[in-house]
């Protein structure tokens, strides 16, 4: 270990000399004249062991010496020189605990020299508690963060099997739906053919075809939600090759002109030079029509739709996609990702977990921001390249 640093502040330069004399060959000795110099040698050479000091000195005296010197060398032994005048400055000085103990002047060579080992022993006693007490802060923090961890895992495991379990029971009712489906469009079918063949009810055939004009719609919606479910339940498959995500956005919105215009949605679309892309643009398609889809939803009196592409950096696209729709409460904002969670009456919550699932496969990730009656910000980030470009299922 280095030598231990003694700092000794004395107005008579006989003293300082004396003291230096003595001390030197078992410590680094600073020597200052002056408060003022000694904060200065404090400044230039903190951390030190310890701190002597006079108490009768003309600018500043001993105690308020001690006193600033706390700031800049926190842990050091402090001590004072004095006669037996000042007491009680002096004791509430070491009552206070700023002060470690004092030395009667003129001191006595053999009893300082005590003095002063029992100080550095009591300096590093000091430090080692500090590093101890930190060490300990440290494992606390180490442990609560593992804890942390541990609680997380457990969470999203519970909710991954919760999640499997519903697609599973998911895939079975829609698999048991389909054939009765298909019965009744049939059934539609050959009534109507029945019903076009019998002269009898001719005046019924108006009402008798909008009937099933509406019967077919309902069914239609049905249909596209088994459709939904299966896919959601299925694993999905993903092809990977050089994608223009710009190319995509203007393919969807194309696709939507009608319905956006007749929402009275005015859509603004900023496509920065990205380049081209590894992904699997079929899915990314998927992935816009469903933001579009929400969105559209979303403005049900109309509004904007700003979607934006900008490098993020040489090797992330970063997608905006914002509304100024209903917005979401901070409660819809976390929940929005989960399967089946929707607030719409007629929607089956899976557009957004099929989101999720395409931006997980191409290893990106999703922000959302929104607030209620002012509308909706997604950030997507997506990287440029994938590791491999293999064909995988998420
Ligand atoms: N742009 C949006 N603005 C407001 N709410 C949204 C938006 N996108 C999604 N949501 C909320 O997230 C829910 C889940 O969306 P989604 O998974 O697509 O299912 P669905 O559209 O069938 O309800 C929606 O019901 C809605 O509450
Ligand atoms: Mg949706």
């Amino acid at each position: 270990m280095n030598r231990h640093k003694i700092l000794y502040i004395d107005d008579d330069a006989e003293n300082l000399r004396t003291f230096k004399r003595l001390f030197r060959k078992d410590y680094e000795i600073l020597l200052a004249e002056s408060g003022e110099e000694g904060l200065q040698l404090l400044q230039e050479h903190a951390p030190i062991s310890i701190i002597i000091t006079d108490q009768r000195m003309p600018e500043m005296t001993g105690i308020e010496f001690l006193d600033q010197s706390i700031r800049l060398s926190p842990d050091s032994i402090r001590m004072i020189l004095t006669g037996f005048t000042d007491v009680q400055a002096l004791i509430d000085a070491i009552n206070t605990g700023r002060v470690y103990r004092y030395i009667t002047k003129p001191w006595d060579e053999q009893e300082l020299y005590v003095t002063l080992k029992r100080a550095v022993d009591n300096y590093e006693l000091k430090i080692r508690n500090t590093q101890l007490i930190n060490d300990l802060q440290r494992k606390h923090e180490e442990l609560e963060q593992s804890y942390l961890q541990l609680q997380d895992a457990q969470e999203k495991l519970i909710q991954a099997e919760k999640m499997a379990s519903i697609g599973r029971l998911a895939s079975r009712i829609a698999h048991e739906l389909r054939n009765p489906i298909q019965g009744i469009k049939m059934g539609l079918e050959l009534l109507r053919h029945d019903v076009s063949d019998m002269p009898e009810c001719s005046t019924f055939q108006q009402t008798f075809d909008t009937n099933i004009h509406h019967i077919n719609a309902e069914i239609t919606s049905v249909e596209r939600i088994v459709k939904d479910l299966l896919e959601y339940a299925r694993d999905m498959k993903f092809e990977f090759s050089e994608t223009d995500l710009n190319g995509v956005i203007s393919g969807v919105i194309f696709n939507m002109k009608e319905r956006l215009q007749e929402a009275e949605i005015t859509v603004e679309t900023h496509c920065g030079e990205i380049g081209a892309m590894t992904a699997d643009g079929i899915r990314l398609r998927q992935m816009m029509l469903n933001f579009v889809q929400n969105s559209l939803e979303a403005m049900e009196f109309g509004g904007t739709l700003t979607i934006a592409t900008t490098l993020a950096d040489e090797n992330l696209i970063q997608l905006t996609v914002q509304d100024t729709g209903s917005g979401m409460t901070p409660e819809q904002q976390q929940r929005i990702f989960e399967p089946f969670f929707t607030t719409k009456e007629k929607g089956v919550g899976l557009g957004m977990s099929i989101v999720h699932r395409i931006i997980e496969a191409h290893h990106g990730a999703i922000d959302v921001k929104s607030e209620r009656d002012h509308g909706t910000l997604f950030t997507i980030l997506l990287p440029r390249y994938q590791d491999d470009s293999e064909d995988r299922a998420a």
